[in-house]
């Protein structure tokens, strides 16, 4: 089979991006198939550390075509920062980087309309990252969004404008106002409140965009296919957070799993291979929504310290609980995890006694292991099974063998609750900090 994919089983932030650029040289393609400028994926390596927001995680090798797929929704000006920040690395992407045709734009008024819907939201609101995500993909949706090929097109303003007219008169019936409304952008703060200079600045952004590989990716990942290349697909977000299988509406607005790589790259299904399910030894979330198994007390925060647990893209601090069964249990089997991959065992370290939610209480007093219809409505209790800390460092062990007793037992149990072989364990934020298993054939 030509393509693996790599997606998140939580609620984002699992580490995908340090794993992505840790298994990219077996690959000749990595693919971003779904999300946007919403995801934050951290890479460190050689004493860098660095965030990719719409590139995907294999920019940093020099064979590797990377594709930003149809699936995605693209931010011009981001994209351009993003390219900025990368210029010290000397990365070819005249080589290296193609961009879909098909991708969606975000334009500035998806950004206004986010924070206007979030604002009406109120209490309900989502604590989406603001980067207009969802008014992105509900234009795409409605059939009149602007696709990155449009740009190339002589009525690419024209059609621009016609969308923003269309937006202001939404803000307008939103009560948005653009001067006190605005904060929870920060990156808007320096256009001083004035929309016709982030205008000027994207359609510069438009022109940069023009200087790239604008492809029909869906080609160029099946002649790929057809040439026996090996293609990566990169998830964004996380399976708690898909569009149809999440805790909705507490969720993003795309298809964040398998059938997501299929559809936000034009890959048929029996061309997956493997799917690597990548989850924390533990659980975050950001932003508002049910989390069954979080941790309100010193845990908590204990999990958030030594996980360094705020935002990679907004830096928001991120809510931390235990590890939860049940949840991953339905996100293996929505995805057809093939192999799963254990991340920061490490921030485990001091902990004792560390405690697993193997299943949920409901209000009705009955016990079950799957995910209730109205996670949000409804009252759950987790059912916490104790199983003893290493409480050591793991720091040099690169020997999956060598791991302490306690975590081997941790992973096994673990194995033996999911049906599915842990074949990876992350010990730390750097690319060597990676320890394949035993019985791993291959990750
Ligand atoms: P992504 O969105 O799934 O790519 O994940 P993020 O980059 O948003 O968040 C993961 C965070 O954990 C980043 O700061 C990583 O550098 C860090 N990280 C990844 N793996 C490990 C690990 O095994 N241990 C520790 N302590 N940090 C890790
Ligand atoms: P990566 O790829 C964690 C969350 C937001 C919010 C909800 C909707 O880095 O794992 P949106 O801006 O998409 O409309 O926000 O989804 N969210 C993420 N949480 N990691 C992400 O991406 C996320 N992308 C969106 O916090 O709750
Ligand atoms: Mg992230």
């Amino acid at each position: 089979m030509a393509v693996d994919i790599l997606l998140g089983l939580q609620w984002g932030d699992e580490g995908k991006g340090k794993i992505v650029d840790f298994i990219a040289p077996k690959y000749h393609v990595v693919a971003r198939f779904q999300g946007g400028p919403n995801a934050g994926h951290t890479l460190e390596f050689d004493g860098i550390k660095h965030v990719l927001h719409q590139i995907p995680s294999g920019i940093f090798h020099e064979n590797i075509t990377n594709i930003i797929g149809n699936g995605v929704v693209l931010d011009p000006l981001i994209f351009r920062k993003e390219i900025d920040g990368l210029s010290k690395f000397n990365i070819n992407f005249s080589k290296n980087l193609f961009i879909s045709k098909k991708a969606q734009i975000i334009i500035p008024t998806h950004r206004l309309l986010d924070v206007a819907m979030e604002k009406a939201k109120g209490e309900g609101k989502i604590g989406s990252t603001l980067k207009g995500i969802g008014p992105a993909y509900q234009d795409k949706v409605a059939r009149q969004g602007l696709r990155v090929g449009d740009i190339l097109n002589p009525n690419f303003k024209e059609r621009y404008y016609k969308l923003v007219s269309n937006h202001k008169s939404i803000l307008e019936f939103l009560n948005f106002s653009f001067d006190s409304d605005l904060g929870g952008i920060k990156d808007f703060e320096k256009y001083n409140f004035e929309f016709a200079a982030i205008e000027s600045d994207f359609f510069k952004a438009i022109e940069f965009l023009k200087t790239f590989n604008l492809v029909d990716s869906e080609y160029m990942i099946n002649d790929a296919i057809a040439n026996k290349k090996l293609i990566l697909a990169e998830g964004a977000q996380g399976s708690l957070l898909d569009i149809d299988f999440g805790s909705y509406p507490f969720v993003t607005s795309s298809n964040t799993m398998t059938a997501g790589a299929c559809t936000g790259l034009g890959i048929a299904p029996r061309n997956i291979g493997k799917v690597f399910g990548i989850f924390k030894a533990y659980c975050t979330r950001v932003g508002s929504g049910p989390f069954p198994s979080e941790l309100l007390d010193a845990d908590g925060e204990t999990l958030r310290k030594q996980g360094n647990e705020f935002g990679s893209t907004t830096g928001r601090p991120r809510r931390c609980g235990w590890i939860d069964l049940p949840a991953l249990k339905y996100a293996i089997m929505l995805n057809g995890v093939t192999n799963l991959l254990m991340m920061k065992a490490d921030v485990l370290n001091e902990f004792d006694e560390i405690k697993i939610c193997t299943h949920y209480k409901l209000s009705n007093g009955s016990l079950v292991d799957r995910l209730p219809y109205d996670i949000v409505e409804e009252k759950i209790e987790p059912l916490l099974k104790s199983v003893p800390g290493w409480n050591c460092s793991l720091a040099g062990i690169s020997d999956a063998t060598k791991l302490p007793t306690q975590l081997k037992s941790y992973i096994e149990y673990l194995e033996a609750e999911l049906q599915v072989p842990i074949t990876l364990v992350s010990v730390g934020p750097d690319r060597v900090e990676t320890i394949l298993r035993e019985t791993a054939i291959t990750i």
